[in-house]
Protein backbone atom coordinates (compact mmCIF):
# COMPACT_ATOMS: atom_id res chain seq x y z
CA UNK A 1 0.00 0.00 0.00
CA UNK A 2 1.39 3.50 -0.84
CA UNK A 3 0.97 5.56 1.88
CA UNK A 4 1.09 9.30 3.58
CA UNK A 5 1.47 9.41 7.19
CA UNK A 6 0.90 12.43 9.25
CA UNK A 7 2.13 12.66 12.53
CA UNK A 8 3.17 14.56 15.34
CA UNK A 9 6.25 12.61 16.98
CA UNK A 10 5.44 12.01 19.79
CA UNK A 11 6.60 8.97 21.60
CA UNK A 12 2.97 6.77 20.48
CA UNK A 13 3.22 8.51 17.01
CA UNK A 14 7.50 6.83 16.94
CA UNK A 15 6.29 3.22 17.70
CA UNK A 16 3.06 3.28 14.78
CA UNK A 17 6.09 4.85 12.34
CA UNK A 18 8.66 2.27 13.36
CA UNK A 19 5.54 -0.58 12.89
CA UNK A 20 4.99 0.93 9.46
CA UNK A 21 8.82 0.62 8.27
CA UNK A 22 9.02 -3.13 9.74
CA UNK A 23 5.82 -4.29 8.16
CA UNK A 24 6.06 -5.68 4.43
CA UNK A 25 3.50 -4.44 3.08
CA UNK A 26 3.68 -0.93 3.66
CA UNK A 27 5.19 1.69 0.83
CA UNK A 28 5.95 4.37 3.37
CA UNK A 29 5.67 7.36 0.16
CA UNK A 30 5.82 10.66 2.82
CA UNK A 31 5.64 12.04 6.13
CA UNK A 32 3.86 14.67 7.09
CA UNK A 33 4.48 16.38 10.48
CA UNK A 34 2.02 18.62 12.26
CA UNK A 35 2.00 20.69 15.59
CA UNK A 36 0.11 18.81 18.33
CA UNK A 37 2.72 17.23 20.92
CA UNK A 38 5.44 19.09 19.65
CA UNK A 39 5.43 22.03 17.20
CA UNK A 40 5.44 20.95 13.65
CA UNK A 41 9.02 21.85 13.07
CA UNK A 42 10.44 19.40 16.12
CA UNK A 43 7.93 16.85 15.27
CA UNK A 44 9.31 17.02 11.83
CA UNK A 45 13.03 17.08 12.98
CA UNK A 46 11.90 14.13 14.81
CA UNK A 47 10.37 12.09 12.30
CA UNK A 48 13.89 12.27 10.04
CA UNK A 49 15.58 11.03 12.99
CA UNK A 50 13.50 8.29 13.37
CA UNK A 51 13.33 7.67 9.86
CA UNK A 52 17.20 7.34 9.86
CA UNK A 53 17.01 5.09 13.27
CA UNK A 54 14.54 2.73 11.17
CA UNK A 55 16.98 2.80 7.84
CA UNK A 56 14.93 4.69 6.34
CA UNK A 57 16.66 8.38 5.68
CA UNK A 58 15.11 8.49 1.90
CA UNK A 59 11.14 8.59 3.20
CA UNK A 60 11.01 12.64 2.39
CA UNK A 61 9.49 14.86 5.28
CA UNK A 62 6.89 17.71 4.82
CA UNK A 63 6.56 20.22 7.84
CA UNK A 64 3.10 20.95 7.93
CA UNK A 65 0.86 23.19 9.86
CA UNK A 66 2.84 25.33 12.52
CA UNK A 67 -0.69 27.01 13.78
CA UNK A 68 -3.98 24.94 14.09
CA UNK A 69 -6.90 26.53 11.31
CA UNK A 70 -7.91 29.35 14.27
CA UNK A 71 -6.02 29.36 17.02
CA UNK A 72 -2.05 29.57 17.39
CA UNK A 73 -0.36 26.34 18.66
CA UNK A 74 -1.17 25.73 22.26
CA UNK A 75 2.47 24.34 23.35
CA UNK A 76 2.38 20.91 23.17
CA UNK A 77 2.42 18.03 25.35
CA UNK A 78 5.70 17.95 27.43
CA UNK A 79 4.52 16.56 30.23
CA UNK A 80 3.44 13.08 28.00
CA UNK A 81 5.93 12.94 25.57
CA UNK A 82 8.65 15.12 27.09
CA UNK A 83 10.26 18.43 25.68
CA UNK A 84 11.52 17.42 22.77
CA UNK A 85 8.23 15.49 21.93
CA UNK A 86 10.07 12.11 22.18
CA UNK A 87 11.29 11.93 25.76
CA UNK A 88 14.11 14.00 25.26
CA UNK A 89 16.26 11.63 23.38
CA UNK A 90 18.21 13.44 20.74
CA UNK A 91 18.23 11.41 17.43
CA UNK A 92 20.81 11.90 14.49
CA UNK A 93 19.37 13.01 11.22
CA UNK A 94 22.17 13.27 8.93
CA UNK A 95 21.31 12.22 5.42
CA UNK A 96 17.48 12.33 5.96
CA UNK A 97 14.89 13.91 3.34
CA UNK A 98 13.05 17.00 3.77
CA UNK A 99 10.22 17.83 1.06
CA UNK A 100 10.48 21.00 -0.59
CA UNK A 101 6.62 21.70 -0.02
CA UNK A 102 4.71 21.97 2.96
CA UNK A 103 2.90 18.58 3.92
CA UNK A 104 -0.30 19.81 2.79
CA UNK A 105 0.82 20.67 -0.47
CA UNK A 106 3.38 17.27 -0.87
CA UNK A 107 0.61 15.42 0.35
CA UNK A 108 -1.94 16.72 -2.92
CA UNK A 109 0.77 16.14 -4.80
CA UNK A 110 1.21 12.92 -4.21
CA UNK A 111 -2.56 12.15 -4.60
CA UNK A 112 -2.62 14.04 -8.35
CA UNK A 113 0.20 11.39 -9.13
CA UNK A 114 -1.53 8.25 -7.54
CA UNK A 115 -5.25 8.88 -8.66
CA UNK A 116 -6.96 5.79 -5.84
CA UNK A 117 -3.88 4.65 -4.60
CA UNK A 118 -3.42 6.79 -1.71
CA UNK A 119 -3.64 5.85 1.96
CA UNK A 120 -4.06 8.27 4.82
CA UNK A 121 -2.97 7.58 7.93
CA UNK A 122 -3.16 10.63 10.59
CA UNK A 123 -2.21 10.54 14.26
CA UNK A 124 -2.07 13.73 15.24
CA UNK A 125 -4.21 17.30 14.91
CA UNK A 126 -5.93 17.09 11.34
CA UNK A 127 -4.81 20.61 10.50
CA UNK A 128 -2.81 19.75 7.35
CA UNK A 129 -5.73 17.31 6.21
CA UNK A 130 -8.17 20.93 6.06
CA UNK A 131 -5.31 22.75 4.10
CA UNK A 132 -5.02 19.67 2.07
CA UNK A 133 -8.57 19.88 1.43
CA UNK A 134 -8.60 23.45 0.53
CA UNK A 135 -5.74 23.24 -2.15
CA UNK A 136 -7.55 20.35 -3.87
CA UNK A 137 -11.74 20.25 -2.84
CA UNK A 138 -11.78 16.81 -5.02
CA UNK A 139 -8.86 15.24 -2.80
CA UNK A 140 -11.33 12.44 -1.03
CA UNK A 141 -11.87 10.80 -4.40
CA UNK A 142 -8.06 11.14 -5.22
CA UNK A 143 -6.99 8.97 -2.31
CA UNK A 144 -8.10 5.53 -1.26
CA UNK A 145 -8.78 6.06 2.20
CA UNK A 146 -7.82 7.82 5.45
CA UNK A 147 -7.79 6.53 8.94
CA UNK A 148 -7.71 9.01 11.49
CA UNK A 149 -6.33 8.19 15.77
CA UNK A 150 -8.95 10.83 17.34
CA UNK A 151 -11.92 11.60 19.21
CA UNK A 152 -13.65 9.48 21.55
CA UNK A 153 -17.04 7.90 20.56
CA UNK A 154 -18.69 7.00 23.91
CA UNK A 155 -15.41 6.85 26.02
CA UNK A 156 -14.34 10.21 28.44
CA UNK A 157 -11.64 12.52 26.68
CA UNK A 158 -8.00 12.17 27.90
CA UNK A 159 -7.43 16.33 27.22
CA UNK A 160 -10.71 17.20 28.51
CA UNK A 161 -13.51 15.42 30.46
CA UNK A 162 -15.25 15.56 26.41
CA UNK A 163 -12.50 15.76 24.30
CA UNK A 164 -9.41 13.55 22.70
CA UNK A 165 -5.87 15.13 22.46
CA UNK A 166 -5.89 15.14 18.53
CA UNK A 167 -9.25 16.38 17.97
CA UNK A 168 -9.06 18.99 20.81
CA UNK A 169 -5.45 20.77 18.87
CA UNK A 170 -8.01 22.08 16.26
CA UNK A 171 -11.14 21.05 16.48
CA UNK A 172 -11.91 23.51 13.31
CA UNK A 173 -9.79 21.08 10.74
CA UNK A 174 -11.62 18.11 12.39
CA UNK A 175 -14.83 19.27 11.75
CA UNK A 176 -13.33 19.59 7.72
CA UNK A 177 -12.34 16.18 7.32
CA UNK A 178 -15.20 14.25 9.69
CA UNK A 179 -17.68 16.50 6.77
CA UNK A 180 -15.24 15.35 3.49
CA UNK A 181 -16.71 12.50 1.67
CA UNK A 182 -13.95 10.30 1.84
CA UNK A 183 -13.48 6.62 2.83
CA UNK A 184 -12.78 7.33 7.01
CA UNK A 185 -11.71 5.15 9.67
CA UNK A 186 -11.69 6.86 13.45
CA UNK A 187 -9.97 4.61 15.89
CA UNK A 188 -10.67 6.90 18.98
CA UNK A 189 -9.67 6.30 22.42
CA UNK A 190 -12.75 3.80 23.09
CA UNK A 191 -10.33 1.24 21.49
CA UNK A 192 -6.98 3.02 22.01
CA UNK A 193 -7.16 3.03 26.15
CA UNK A 194 -7.62 -0.61 26.25
CA UNK A 195 -4.15 -1.37 23.99
CA UNK A 196 -1.00 -1.52 26.16
CA UNK A 197 2.35 -1.93 26.49
CA UNK A 198 3.25 -3.26 29.80
CA UNK A 199 6.46 -3.93 31.86
CA UNK A 200 7.57 -6.95 30.22
CA UNK A 201 7.10 -5.27 26.66
CA UNK A 202 9.27 -1.98 27.35
CA UNK A 203 12.00 -4.66 28.89
CA UNK A 204 12.26 -7.07 25.74
CA UNK A 205 12.69 -3.49 23.78
CA UNK A 206 15.74 -2.23 26.06
CA UNK A 207 17.45 -6.27 25.97
CA UNK A 208 16.85 -6.21 22.41
CA UNK A 209 20.60 -6.05 21.04
CA UNK A 210 19.43 -3.87 17.81
CA UNK A 211 19.60 -0.13 18.02
CA UNK A 212 15.59 0.77 17.13
CA UNK A 213 14.21 -1.15 19.51
CA UNK A 214 16.49 0.12 22.07
CA UNK A 215 15.87 3.78 21.04
CA UNK A 216 12.45 3.05 21.36
CA UNK A 217 12.23 1.76 24.55
CA UNK A 218 14.47 4.83 26.15
CA UNK A 219 11.39 7.04 24.26
CA UNK A 220 9.17 4.69 26.50
CA UNK A 221 10.50 5.28 29.40
CA UNK A 222 8.41 8.77 29.61
CA UNK A 223 5.67 7.77 28.35
CA UNK A 224 4.95 4.95 31.07
CA UNK A 225 5.82 7.79 33.63
CA UNK A 226 2.87 9.56 32.56
CA UNK A 227 0.96 6.72 32.54
CA UNK A 228 1.66 5.60 35.73
CA UNK A 229 -0.98 8.13 37.15
CA UNK A 230 -3.98 7.09 34.71
CA UNK A 231 -3.20 3.55 34.57
CA UNK A 232 -1.75 3.15 38.40
CA UNK A 233 1.25 1.86 36.88
CA UNK A 234 3.83 2.13 34.43
CA UNK A 235 2.68 0.83 30.96
CA UNK A 236 1.57 3.02 28.06
CA UNK A 237 -1.46 3.25 26.07
CA UNK A 238 -0.67 2.01 22.34
CA UNK A 239 -2.82 5.08 20.61
CA UNK A 240 -1.11 5.71 17.55
CA UNK A 241 0.11 1.95 17.08
CA UNK A 242 -3.19 1.03 16.82
CA UNK A 243 -4.28 3.17 14.17
CA UNK A 244 -1.83 1.64 12.36
CA UNK A 245 -2.67 -1.76 13.01
CA UNK A 246 -6.33 -1.03 11.69
CA UNK A 247 -4.96 0.36 8.28
CA UNK A 248 -2.82 -2.70 7.99
CA UNK A 249 -5.47 -5.14 8.49
CA UNK A 250 -3.49 -7.04 11.34
CA UNK A 251 -5.29 -5.53 14.55
CA UNK A 252 -9.44 -6.20 12.94
CA UNK A 253 -12.49 -4.09 14.62
CA UNK A 254 -15.26 -6.21 16.54
CA UNK A 255 -17.17 -3.73 17.34
CA UNK A 256 -17.45 -1.01 14.90
CA UNK A 257 -19.90 1.89 13.65
CA UNK A 258 -20.67 3.62 10.07
CA UNK A 259 -22.02 6.95 11.87
CA UNK A 260 -22.29 10.53 10.96
CA UNK A 261 -20.45 12.86 13.41
CA UNK A 262 -20.67 16.07 14.73
CA UNK A 263 -17.38 17.63 16.66
CA UNK A 264 -17.79 20.44 18.49
CA UNK A 265 -16.61 22.92 17.66
CA UNK A 266 -17.58 25.90 20.43
CA UNK A 267 -15.77 27.96 22.61
CA UNK A 268 -17.08 25.84 25.99
CA UNK A 269 -16.34 22.88 27.94
CA UNK A 270 -17.25 20.67 24.70
CA UNK A 271 -14.99 21.84 22.31
CA UNK A 272 -13.24 19.23 20.72
CA UNK A 273 -15.93 16.62 21.55
CA UNK A 274 -16.37 14.12 18.79
CA UNK A 275 -20.65 13.22 18.50
CA UNK A 276 -20.75 10.49 16.66
CA UNK A 277 -24.29 9.29 16.06
CA UNK A 278 -24.31 5.71 17.40
CA UNK A 279 -27.80 5.70 18.10
CA UNK A 280 -28.25 3.32 14.66
CA UNK A 281 -31.89 1.85 15.86
CA UNK A 282 -33.65 5.34 15.68
CA UNK A 283 -31.86 5.35 11.43
CA UNK A 284 -32.66 2.65 9.69
CA UNK A 285 -31.46 4.12 6.65
CA UNK A 286 -27.84 5.49 7.67
CA UNK A 287 -26.30 5.63 4.78
CA UNK A 288 -29.29 8.77 4.28
CA UNK A 289 -26.33 11.05 5.82
CA UNK A 290 -22.94 12.70 4.30
CA UNK A 291 -19.93 12.87 6.19
CA UNK A 292 -19.75 9.50 7.82
CA UNK A 293 -17.33 7.65 9.67
CA UNK A 294 -16.35 4.19 10.81
CA UNK A 295 -15.74 3.96 14.08
CA UNK A 296 -13.81 1.36 15.55
CA UNK A 297 -15.11 1.35 19.36
CA UNK A 298 -13.04 -2.78 20.25
CA UNK A 299 -10.46 -4.93 18.44
CA UNK A 300 -10.26 -8.36 18.85
CA UNK A 301 -7.53 -9.42 20.66
CA UNK A 302 -4.29 -7.41 22.18
CA UNK A 303 -2.25 -5.73 19.62
CA UNK A 304 0.90 -5.15 21.95
CA UNK A 305 2.30 -8.90 20.69
CA UNK A 306 2.34 -8.15 16.87
CA UNK A 307 3.54 -4.56 17.61
CA UNK A 308 6.41 -5.42 19.85
CA UNK A 309 7.30 -8.35 17.22
CA UNK A 310 7.24 -5.70 14.22
CA UNK A 311 9.50 -3.19 16.39
CA UNK A 312 11.60 -6.01 17.08
CA UNK A 313 12.40 -6.94 13.66
CA UNK A 314 14.08 -3.28 12.94
CA UNK A 315 17.32 -3.28 12.02
C1 LIG B 1 -3.21 11.10 20.70
O1 LIG B 1 -2.70 12.32 21.25
C2 LIG B 1 -1.30 12.31 21.22
O2 LIG B 1 -0.79 12.68 22.46
C3 LIG B 1 -0.87 10.91 20.86
O3 LIG B 1 0.31 10.92 20.07
C4 LIG B 1 -2.04 10.36 20.09
O4 LIG B 1 -1.95 10.67 18.73
C5 LIG B 1 -3.96 10.35 21.78
O5 LIG B 1 -5.02 11.09 22.25
CA1 LIG C 1 0.16 11.41 17.76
Amino acid sequence: MLLYLDCDPGIDDALALGYLIAHPDVDLALVGSVSGNTDAATAAVNARGLLRLFGRPDIPVATGAHDFLSRPFHGGAPHVHGDNGIGGVALDTTGTTTARGSAAEELVALARSNPGQVRILAIGPLTNLALALDLEPTLPSLVHDVVVMGGAALAPGNITPAAEANIFGDPEAAARVLDAAWDLTMVPLDATMHQRFEAADLEALLASDRRPAQVLGELLAQYFDFYSGPFGRPSAALHDPLAAGILTGEAIATRAFQVRTVVDTTDGPGRGQTIADLRGSYHPDPKAYSGEARWVLAVDEPFAPTLLERLLSLD
